[in-house]
C-alpha cells in the first residue's frame, strides 16, 4: 500500500503532486513547440466538423462538469463557437434540442458514469457527433463515442478527482486552440504565445505545489469551520466550484462556489466573522472587479483567504491570508489556481480525521442512476 502511494500518506496527495507530470503527459505528442504545431489524433477525422460547428454541447458530471465549464470559456473565447455545458443527468431527461450539426463533447475520468453514458446515447440517437474525453482507456464512454482524446493522467485512485481534472482541462485547452486556429479566430501569433505558455504550465504547477506547508497552516486555522464560500470570476469561476466540491467531498464541511459578482444576489447574507471566503483573485480581466468583491466581504467581516498572482501588492492589504501562485495567461489560470484549493481541502480533511481517499457515501465512479 505505501509503495503504491509512492511515499505519500494518501493517494489524493500523491495525485495532487503528480500533476506537473500528468499535465505534461496529457500534452505529450500533442503540443509540438519547436515545430509550432498542435496535434490531436482524435479530432483529425472531424476537423471539418469542428471547423463548421454551429454549436458544441458538453455533457459531464461532478468535477468533469467543472472541466466542461472551463471549456465553455476556452472554446467561446478562442474558437468563437457557442457552447452549452450540461449536467448529463439533466440533459438526458429534459428532451433537449440536438441536431446532426451538433458536436457533443462527453467528459469523464472513469468513462463509466451512467448519466454521461445515457446522455451520449441520447445525443447519438439524434445524429450528433460525439467526442469523448476520458482517462480510462477502453472504458464504456470511450467505446461509445465517435472519436475522442484520452487524458493520459494515469490511474486516479483517490475518490476526489484532482489530476484527472487538470488533465481534462489541458486536453480541452488544446482542443480549443486547434479549433480556434482552424476557424481563423486564433491568430498564428496568439496560438504560438498560448503554446509557449501551456508548455510552461507543468513548472508553474510545480511551483504552486511548494505552497503545501503554507496551506497546511491555513488549514489548521480553518479546520473547524462549518461553512465555506468560494468565489471566482471568468475562468476562475469553475475553479471556485471545484474548490468547494473538493472541500465538501472529503472534509464534510458545507461549501458553496459562486461567481463573485453573484454574491450580492444572495450569499452575501451569510457573511459574518465566522465565514471563511476563499477568493480566487488572480491578475486577469476581472481583477479590479474581484478586488471590489473582496472589499464587500471584508466590510461584512468575512475571513478572506485569497489566491493571487505572485507580486500582487493590493490584495495582501485586504485579505487575512494570501496564497501566491505564478502568473500565466488568463485562459490557462485554472490549471494553476486549482492546485492550492486541492491542497487546502486535503489538509483540512486530514486534520479533521476524515478518510480522504474514500470519503463516506461516495464511489469513484457512479455507474448507477
Ligand atoms: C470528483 O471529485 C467526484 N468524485 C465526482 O464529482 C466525479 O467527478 C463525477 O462522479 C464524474 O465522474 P467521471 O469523471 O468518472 O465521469
Amino acid at each position: 500500500d505505501s509503495i503504491e502511494k509512492g511515499g505519500y500518506e494518501h493517494f489524493m496527495l500523491k495525485e495532487i503532486f503528480e500533476q506537473p507530470r500528468s499535465i505534461l503527459d496529457s500534452m505529450r505528442g500533442r503540443l509540438e513547440l519547436e515545430a509550432g504545431h498542435l496535434n490531436m489524433g482524435g479530432i483529425r477525422a472531424y476537423e471539418r466538423k469542428f471547423a463548421n460547428a454551429e454549436r458544441i454541447l458538453i455533457v459531464a458530471c461532478g468535477t468533469s462538469w467543472h472541466a466542461g465549464l472551463v471549456a465553455e470559456y476556452l472554446i467561446e473565447d478562442l474558437a468563437r463557437v457557442p457552447v452549452e455545458v450540461e449536467y448529463a443527468s439533466e440533459f438526458r431527461y429534459r428532451n433537449p434540442i440536438i441536431t446532426e450539426r451538433d458536436i457533443v463533447i462527453a467528459i469523464s475520468q472513469s468513462g463509466e458514469t451512467a448519466d454521461t453514458l445515457a446522455a451520449i446515447d441520447l445525443a447519438k440517437s439524434k445524429g450528433a457527433t460525439i467526442f469523448g474525453i476520458c482517462n480510462v482507456v477502453g472504458s464504456s464512454i470511450a467505446r461509445a463515442t465517435d472519436a475522442g482524446a484520452y487524458t493520459h493522467a494515469g490511474p486516479e485512485i483517490g475518490v476526489a478527482s484532482t489530476k484527472a481534472f487538470t488533465a481534462q482541462v489541458t486536453v480541452l485547452t488544446l482542443l480549443a486552440m486547434i479549433v480556434g486556429h482552424q476557424r481563423g479566430t486564433l491568430s498564428d501569433t496568439k496560438l504560438r504565445e498560448l503554446m509557449m505558455e501551456l508548455s510552461n504550465i507543468p513548472s508553474k504547477v510545480e511551483k504552486a505545489l511548494l505552497l503545501d506547508a503554507e496551506i497546511k497552516q491555513i488549514a489548521e486555522i480553518f479546520k473547524d469551520s462549518t461553512n465555506f464560500l468560494y468565489l471566482g470570476r471568468g475562468y476562475n469561476f469553475p475553479v471556485a466550484l471545484e474548490g468547494a466540491l473538493k472541500l465538501k467531498e472529503i472534509s464534510y464541511i458545507h461549501a458553496e462556489g459562486y461567481p463573485a459578482a453573484e454574491m450580492k444576489h444572495g450569499p452575501i447574507a451569510l457573511i459574518d466573522e465566522n465565514m471563511p471566503v476563499v477568493v480566487i483573485a488572480t491578475k486577469d480581466s476581472s481583477y479590479e472587479k474581484v478586488v471590489s468583491n473582496i472589499q464587500e466581504v471584508k466590510a461584512r467581516k468575512g475571513r478572506i483567504i485569497a489566491v493571487v498572482t505572485e507580486g500582487d501588492d493590493v490584495i495582501p492589504g485586504m485579505a487575512e491570508f494570501v496564497i501566491e501562485v505564478p502568473a500565466t495567461s488568463e485562459a490557462l489560470m485554472p490549471l494553476v489556481s486549482v492546485v492550492p484549493l486541492q491542497l487546502l481541502s486535503y489538509h483540512i480533511a486530514v486534520l479533521r480525521g476524515c478518510n480522504v481517499d474514500q470519503p463516506r457515501n461516495l464511489a469513484k465512479s457512479v455507474t448507477v442512476e
